[in-house]
């Protein structure tokens, strides 16, 4: 089986336990678990708006959108036109959901597809790809797609290599049959550049890097 069928089937069965992370709606302790040790996952929700404003009248591609908060908030935030896209088929009808009871669907589209599948007739003003380098074994092919589907600010998260977490991780999720990947800044730089990207910021949020890049071209 190849890495990409074996991620579809792992957030296939796992899609409603991740958006968990982000819904207000669980218990106390789980609500104090996630504040604790999945805390990244706010900062860098909080990190791309912070870095993709201005937003209004803007077409955004979130690459490996998940259950679509990020889609959503750039709805929300009077984006033009917002494309979801991801290999897994139940984090996209979940991210429909989502936008709908956002009432904002009108303003995304979500599609089944893997980055390197996609073929847009367009090309973005803003692109993110947050979460989603984790789990590609050799992501230059996928960081090279991105830089040519944009025109604009394109914004990615990586794990970072050298912290308590990653093996943790890597053990936690290996039981369940994901495997995952982790950068270091030099090989991030190296990848983007190879990539057909400059990066204008890279920092250090929690135990990841968040990149704010801009394609050659
Ligand atoms: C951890 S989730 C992150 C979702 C969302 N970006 C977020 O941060 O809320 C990773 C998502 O990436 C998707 N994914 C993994 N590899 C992908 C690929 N090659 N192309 C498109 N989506 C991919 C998975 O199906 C999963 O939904």
């Amino acid at each position: 089986m190849n890495e990409e069928k074996k991620q579809e089937i792992y957030w296939d069965q796992h899609f409603k336990e991740f958006d968990q992370i982000y819904s207000y709606r669980k218990s106390r302790l789980k609500s104090i678990l996630d504040s604790t040790f999945r805390k990244d996952m706010y900062k860098r929700f909080q990190f791309v708006f912070e870095n993709s404003e201005p937003i209004e009248g803007k077409t955004v591609l979130d690459a490996g959108c998940g259950s679509g908060r990020f889609s959503m908030e750039f709805a929300k935030r009077k984006a033009k036109k917002v494309t979801g896209i991801d290999i897994s088929e139940n984090m996209i009808s979940l991210a429909k959901i989502i936008v709908e009871e956002a009432k904002v669907e009108d303003i995304c589209e979500f599609h089944k597809s893997s980055i390197l599948e996609f073929q847009p007739e367009m090309k973005y003003d803003i692109s993110i790809a947050i979460g989603v380098f984790d789990y590609i074994k050799e992501p230059l092919p996928e960081l090279t797609k991105l830089a040519k589907l944009s025109k604009g600010i394109v914004i990615i998260s990586f794990p970072r290599i050298f912290t308590w977490r990653a093996p943790v991780r890597k053990l936690r999720l290996s039981l369940n049959k994901c495997d995952v990947y982790f950068y270091s800044k030099s090989q991030i730089k190296i990848l983007s550049e190879q990539a057909g990207l400059n990066i204008n910021k890279i920092k250090k949020v929690g135990k990841l890097y968040c990149v704010v890049a801009f394609p050659n071209t």
